[in-house]
């Protein structure tokens, strides 16, 4: 069980001290936004390489762009070790998904809420992650949509009955009160941004986290 806290809501002109208080978690989630593909606007390419620099754990990119079969392999190119694009933005995800694993990185593919699972199922293999939006992408701090719960469980029978390696990862509204929903549903990959970050004690925050799904372990 990964618990991968964003650092979209951080403190960005504190970069390595916001990084270091989530050294103890398993990815760093970066949420890079195009202003086309949602309406906010993060960061590119260069940002993304100094957080891959400043930071202590591998870096999970969260492309919320337009066109990413010719963005997605500069984010890998930067360093980022998971490469997670959006199956409504790709034009060619299987393509891509080939590419991004030739650089030797992790391909994940992201459906937005409204976005079916079901065409997705027999091609799970091409992927190294499945990410399934629990809220609508573009800001932190929304709540927790619980009827994508049917999603991923439908994500994670699909996977156990084929025996793939793959991660299924949840992203949006993840707390102390919607974690243990999502674990039980399948996921095995938690973004968190709000509850990681706007918590007391960070780190202390990623290990309560961690605790409280570890009994729900998937494959
Ligand atoms: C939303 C982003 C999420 C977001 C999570 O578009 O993809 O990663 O930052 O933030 P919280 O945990 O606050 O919903
Ligand atoms: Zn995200």
């Amino acid at each position: 069980m990964r618990i991968n806290p964003s650092i979209l809501n951080c403190d960005f002109s504190n970069l390595r001290g916001e990084l270091h208080k989530i050294r103890n978690a398993d990815w760093a989630h970066v949420d890079v936004m195009d202003n086309h593909f949602v309406p906010n606007l993060t960061m590119g390419v260069p940002i993304v390489e100094a957080i891959v620099s400043a930071s202590q754990i591998p870096i999970d990119a969260h492309l919320m762009i337009e066109d990413p079969d010719r963005w997605a392999p500069q984010y890998a190119e930067a360093g980022a070790q998971s490469v997670t694009f959006h199956a409504e933005a790709a034009a060619a995800p299987l393509r891509l998904a080939r590419e991004l694993r030739a650089m030797g990185v992790r391909a994940g593919i992201g459906l937005k809420p409204a976005t079916p699972i079901e065409p997705f199922l027999d091609i799970l293999d091409e992927f190294d992650m499945i990410l399934i939006m629990t809220v609508e992408p573009g800001f932190g701090g929304q709540s927790f949509i619980h009827s994508m719960m049917p999603k991923v469980r439908r994500a994670r029978e699909a996977i156990d009955r084929h025996g793939l390696d793959v991660w299924v990862q949840v992203d949006g509204g993840v707390s102390r009160a919607t974690i243990e929903i999502a674990a039980e549903a399948g996921a095995d990959t938690f973004v968190a941004g709000s509850a990681v970050y706007n918590a007391e004690d960070a780190y202390a925050e990623v290990e309560h986290l961690r605790s409280m799904v570890a009994g729900h372990a998937h494959n």
